[in-house]
């Protein structure tokens, strides 16, 4: 077992007191009792939902060697291995901080209204081929997700690269000043988490706050493709920052041009910035194209080869549930099961929609399903409305209409396409199942509180090999 830190070092970083630690190092950290590997440190954080001091007990039994836990609830742990802090959250802060410290990584931080575990992925997947890489695991972007990824961080590693996301302005800054990173990307400013927000340009202002952790002579690289890019240029300014703007914008300053896309993947020329190069990836989409500019951009400037990035990348798929394309059953007539499942909100959907357009059924119907876009606040009904003209241009056979929103859309979709709808989407799960067949084509799209996940769990179980 490498360890992650003595328990010297954790006193060290937290100002703890440890009380029955026979173990003289860590060798992982977790929160969850149920995923303790042995020789954790187990962190008794509150959640939402739930709260690590009830779970400390059984987290020890599990393996871990000690839990960090918060002083006014150490009382009934007596006799089990403690670190006892003021606040464990705190302690937490204190260990990533103790980490970003002693690591001598090259370090990437990135955030977005969509794309951002799409672009981490394909960082960590480019850094991965170039050198020891530590990385955020899916979507731990928040307030503990953040601290608890960066104390993860081995003491070896050579490149970091970390997701931070937020709901509301003030957010992303103190998680940034955790990070530092050497580069900072913004992949996109879009309408999601609306709900907390007055418009875009209030979005676009608090993404900006990634800069204010930027070590100095730091990067930000900036997905050019959406109206608030000038905003992002202008706060990269004003912060005196070095700014490389990325995407199909003739304005950005690495271009992509000449796209060429099939249901295999995409790619075009990418050039600007003393770049001039063929970028390819493996799913489909004029935006996954982008988010490989903007891995590429961003590896580039933590110290990986171009050449290593362009391999990589033509090699590498989107994440589950973000666009990943299977062809399912015997070729040359499979079918192909396009899965958006994991995340909607009008930019992904329009992406996703434009993506469908583009492709062919292998000799049978192009089906689509489309869930709810959640979080949209009072101006959801609108944004969804907003979504026929994209839906016919797509030219889908049949659409299914799952969740509440969507289903209001029933009555401005043509007679005949609608193949049927319900605001609970399980209910439809099996007659969407039942009347697919080899040679069709379909995708399903929605946020991820809608289960369609299960959808595609089941068509892949049925048609799969
Ligand atoms: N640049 C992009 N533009 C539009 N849509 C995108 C882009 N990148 C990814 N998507 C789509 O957006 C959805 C969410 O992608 P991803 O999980 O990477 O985003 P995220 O920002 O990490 O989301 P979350 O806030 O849930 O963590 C997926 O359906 C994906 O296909
Ligand atoms: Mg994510």
């Amino acid at each position: 077992m490498t360890p992650l830190y003595s328990i010297a070092e954790i006193i060290a970083a937290t100002g703890g007191e440890a009380l029955n630690v026979a173990a003289d190092a860590v060798s992982s950290i977790s929160i969850d009792s149920r995923e303790i590997a042995p020789g954790a440190l187990f962190v008794a954080i509150r959640g939402e939902n739930f709260d690590g001091h009830d779970f400390v007990a059984g987290a020890i039994e599990a393996g871990a060697v000690a839990a960090m836990v918060s002083a006014e609830r150490a009382e009934g742990l007596e006799g089990l291995p403690l670190i006892v802090v003021r606040d464990a959250l705190e302690g937490l802060y204190g260990l990533a901080r103790f980490s970003r410290e002693r690591s001598k990584a090259r370090v990437v931080a990135v955030t977005g209204s969509v794309g951002k575990t799409s672009v981490k992925e394909a960082i960590r997947a480019v850094m991965a081929a170039h050198g020891r890489t530590h990385a955020s695991i899916r979507s731990f972007n928040n307030h503990w997700g953040v601290p608890l990824m960066v104390a993860r961080m081995p003491a070896d590693a050579e490149y970091g690269v970390f997701e931070i996301g937020m709901s509301a302005a003030g957010e992303i800054t103190p998680l940034s000043q955790l990070v530092r990173p050497h580069v900072a990307v913004i992949t996109t400013v879009a309408p999601a988490h609306l709900e907390f927000f007055a418009s875009e340009a209030a979005i676009a202002d608090a993404k900006a706050e990634i800069l204010a952790g930027l070590e100095p002579g730091g990067q930000v690289i900036l997905g050019a493709d959406h109206p608030n890019i000038g905003r992002l240029r202008d706060h990269a300014r004003s912060a005196g920052v070095d700014a490389v703007t990325y995407g199909f914008d003739a304005q950005a300053d690495v271009r992509l041009e000449g796209y060429r896309g099939s249901a295999e993947g995409g790619g075009a020329r990418l050039s600007g910035n003393g770049l001039d190069v063929e970028l390819k990836v493996a799913t489909p989409g004029r935006h996954t194209l982008a988010n490989g500019a903007g891995a590429l951009l961003a590896a580039r400037e933590a110290g990986v080869p171009v050449e290593v990035a362009i391999s990589v990348l033509a090699r590498h798929g989107a994440p589950e549930g973000r666009g990943l394309a299977y062809r399912l059953g015997p070729e040359p007539n499979p079918l192909v099961l396009v899965d958006e499942s994991y995340n909607a909100n009008p930019a992904s959907m329009r992406a996703a929609l434009d993506v469908f357009g583009q492709m062919k059924a292998q000799g049978g119907r192009r089906v689509l399903v489309l869930g709810d876009m959640r979080e949209l606040g009072a101006g959801a009904d609108e944004l969804h409305r907003a979504l026929v003209p994209a839906i016919l241009a797509a030219a889908p056979d049949a659409v299914w209409l799952a969740g509440a929103h969507m289903e209001a859309l029933a009555g401005l979709l043509p007679e005949g396409l609608v193949a049927g709808h319900a605001t609970v989407a399980e209910e439809i799960f099996q007659r969407i199942a039942g009347g697919l067949a080899y040679g069709d084509l379909i995708m399903i799209k929605g946020s991820n509180s809608l289960r369609l996940g299960a959808l595609a769990g089941e068509i892949r179980s049925r048609f799969g090999q």
